[in-house]
């Protein structure tokens, strides 16, 4: 299998000035390509080459497994957000959230203490876990959590690469703007709603 680097779901200035073109340039450009190549590479011709990302993701531990969920979590990432995102949720979705953490509000403050909380380089995520709910959790480096069969709705990058050069070390600046003003809920709903009918 060819694993593909999909374009940019919208111009790199697009998002400003939220996350600046100069960011997207060299978090696309240079990290998400450079994790495409560097796994291309490392995979060759071994067994693994015929298999999906996600397969790769669930069954690959070490380097190939690292490069491998990065490639796909920045993908899921570049979806995540969009120009004049954020507000609220609508539908089931937005039912569900109010059933599992009571509103919208609370919801938000959980899914950003969730992500300023990894203390090193890694991912805040709204998932559906095993049991049905909604729930926010955070990952280390690459881990993503369909490695423990919870199924990803939205995600924030909070490597440092992903905000340094508009916010510097202000982490929880980036996901409030992340929050307020690029969460992209349509793909959310798609998400939630193909989480549910896989189940
Ligand atoms: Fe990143």
């Amino acid at each position: 299998m060819k694993f593909e680097l999909p374009p940019l779901p919208y111009e790199k200035s697009a998002l400003e000035p939220y996350i600046s073109a100069r960011t997207l340039e060299f978090h696309y450009e240079k990290h998400h390509r450079g994790y495409l190549s560097k796994l291309e590479k490392t995979i060759g011709h071994t067994p693994d080459a015929e298999k999906s990302l996600v397969q790769i993701i669930q069954e690959s531990q070490g380097k190939i497994f690292n490069l491998a969920a990065q490639v796909w979590n920045h993908t899921f990432y570049w979806d995540c957000m969009k120009p004049n995102g954020g507000g609220e949720p609508r539908g089931d979705l937005a039912a569900a959230i109010k059933r599992d953490f009571g509103d919208y509000a609370t919801f938000a403050q959980q899914f950003s203490a969730a992500a300023n909380g990894e203390f090193g380089s890694g991912w805040g995520w709204l998932v559906v876990a095993k049991n049905g709910k909604l729930d926010v959790v955070n990952s280390s480096d690459a881990e993503n959590p369909l490695q423990s069969d919870q199924k990803p709705i939205l995600t924030v990058d909070v490597w440092e690469h992903a905000y340094y050069l508009d916010y510097q070390n202000e982490r929880e600046r980036y996901v409030s703007a992340f929050v307020d003003h690029l969460i992209n809920w349509d793909f959310a709903e798609r998400n939630f709603a193909d989480a549910r009918a896989r189940r």
